[in-house]
């Protein structure tokens, strides 16, 4: 009697949220950029007034030690501050917003996880928006300090967040949360959107 053996090669979750997220990304993508964010000033300062409120939801992520134990260098990661500072560089006050989505204590990992593969993967899309801001006049150290890229650079600095991403040992169930997590960060991140640009 022969047995025959079969290895599954499950995708990366990484690349399960990619595959899973890719078309709520391209919506999102293009409603801002539809939106003339980066022809002016004005525009750019409705798109960090979005991105500020994305942050502020996530920043009681950098400080948990779980999370921090899964993924090296967290703590180094965070932007809120970094927006903040882009806006008042721009004369423009913070955004008010409702209940953070992560406060301290209360906070699961799988589903922060997937909160975090959005916040994180879009330092990627950040280079290519850098470039947009420098046309406006905006700079690394005057409105657009939030999309400066890490030392290593973008894809290195995404690679190790990737790498630490798809080595934490997640259940089926974990994964499904992860991927929950992922959609309901993009949905959030639209709602401001479409807010901040009606
Ligand atoms: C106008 C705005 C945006 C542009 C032009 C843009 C552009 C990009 C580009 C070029 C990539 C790399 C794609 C690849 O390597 O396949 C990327 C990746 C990504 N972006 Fe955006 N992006 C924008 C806004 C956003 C926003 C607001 C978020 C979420 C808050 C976001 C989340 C992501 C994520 C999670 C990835 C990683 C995808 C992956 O490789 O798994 N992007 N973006």
């Amino acid at each position: 009697m022969t047995t025959t053996i079969t290895a599954t090669v499950s995708e990366s979750l990484s690349k399960r949220l990619k595959g899973l997220t890719h078309e709520t990304h391209d919506r999102l993508d293009k409603s801002i950029m539809a939106a003339t964010s980066f022809v002016s000033v004005e525009g750019y300062a409705r798109f960090a007034g979005v991105q500020y409120l994305f942050h502020r939801d996530i920043h009681a992520l950098y400080d948990d030690a779980a999370l921090q134990a899964l993924l090296p260098g967290l703590a180094e990661r965070r932007r809120m501050d970094l927006i903040a500072g882009d806006l008042h560089d721009l004369g423009t006050a913070l955004p008010e917003g409702g209940d953070p989505a992560f406060v301290a204590g209360s906070i699961d990992v799988p589903t922060a996880l997937g909160w975090l593969y959005v916040a994180e993967g879009s330092n990627m899309g950040a280079a290519l928006l850098r470039r947009e801001a420098a046309k406006l006049g905006l700079s690394d150290t005057k409105g657009a300090r939030h999309l400066t890229p890490a030392p290593e650079g973008p894809v290195a600095h995404w690679r190790a967040f990737t790498a630490a991403l798809d080595a934490a040992q997640l259940t089926e169930e974990d994964e499904a949360r992860a991927v929950a997590g992922a959609n309901a960060a993009f949905a959030r991140v639209q709602s401001y959107a479409d807010a901040a640009f009606a």
